[in-house]
């Protein structure tokens, strides 16, 4: 155990329905309880793996569905605008909000959600990012185990022993449900590419018109700088269990970070191991933009 896990608080990983979770994030009880939440149709729900754009997307669509009235809801802080709903103390009713956002696999969403009306916007982004993402937060977040090194926490992610499980098999599940759902899939990559758009995209699939003005103002509230700076969304003050002296949810906002942590090695490991688990998967993640040979 190093120095930064003796300073942590107090925490247990515990298992529920063969995923890991973190107590006192997450509770039995609430997970209990969350299969038979009757989500209300008309709050659509933001589902992703760590560390893939959450809070990116999060920004986005509620800023989408201030239909216009963008200082109504920039300044409330992002959970409360889209509340986790495994997140220890979710309550329906307690907090207004128009959206919700999971971490959860396909199989513990509730299943009210997954009857064609919940409208599901799915962010995935490449395991390679969201590896060395999700390693910084081990470091940093007072709940999560430290990883030993680097190489250690790559291998519990590929056995998908971490919280949330394995990322091969959240992306696989909900995106071969697509067609029972009314998801629509984005990508953290499209996102740096072209946020314009994809704003675009997920206002048309929320059936919201912007108008131009509205569209550049979402643009400017969803830069890397913006998010990173504002109270609002950069949770300095509104998270305790982060130790902002080590990390924080704004930490690089890159494509391609991966390639400053994975040796040669761990990178062909890594490989060979996405093409055997993701053989049948039929999208192309984007690993970098300066070079189409990194491509899977
Ligand atoms: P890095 O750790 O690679 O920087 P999540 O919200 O799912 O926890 O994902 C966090 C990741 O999204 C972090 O990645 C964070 O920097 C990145 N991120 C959040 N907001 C962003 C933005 N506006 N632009 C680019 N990246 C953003």
């Amino acid at each position: 155990m190093d120095n930064n896990e003796v300073s942590k608080q107090l925490y247990e990983y515990f298992e529920f329905s063969g995923i890991t979770f973190s107590s006192p994030l997450h509770s039995l009880e609430l997970l209990e309880w969350l299969k038979d939440f009757d989500m209300d149709p008309d709050i659509p729900l933001i589902v992703s793996y760590p560390k893939s754009g959450t809070n990116w997307v999060q920004q986005m669509t509620s800023l989408i569905l201030a239909n216009g009235n963008i200082d109504s809801v920039k300044d409330k802080i992002l959970k409360y605008r889209a509340p986790w709903i495994e997140f220890v103390p979710f309550k329906p009713g307690d907090v207004d909000y128009q959206l919700l956002t999971t971490h959860l696999n396909y199989q513990m969403v509730p299943s009210s959600a997954k009857n064609r009306k919940t409208k599901i916007i799915y962010v995935a982004r490449n395991p390679k990012d969201v590896i060395v993402s999700f390693y910084h937060y081990h470091n940093c977040h007072q709940y999560l185990k430290t990883p030993k090194d680097f190489s250690e926490f790559l291998e519990q992610f590929v056995e998908g022993n971490v919280i949330y499980g394995s990322w091969f098999d959240h992306i696989r599940d909900w995106y071969s449900h697509k067609d029972e759902l009314d998801m629509l899939f984005v990508t953290y990559e499209d996102m740096q590419k072209d946020i314009r758009s994809v704003i675009e995209k997920v206002a048309s699939f929320l059936n919201k018109k912007l108008d131009g003005e509205t569209l550049e103002s979402i643009v400017d509230h969803c830069t890397f700088a913006y998010m990173k700076t504002n109270p609002a969304t950069n949770y300095r003050a509104a998270l305790q269990h982060i130790n902002h002296d080590i990390g924080n949810f704004f930490r690089k906002g890159t494509v391609g970070d991966w390639k400053n942590h994975f040796l040669v090695a761990q990178n062909e490991w890594f490989d060979s191991i996405y093409q055997k688990m993701m053989a049948e998967f039929p999208l192309k993640l984007v690993y970098d933009f300066s070079s189409v040979s990194n491509e899977q």
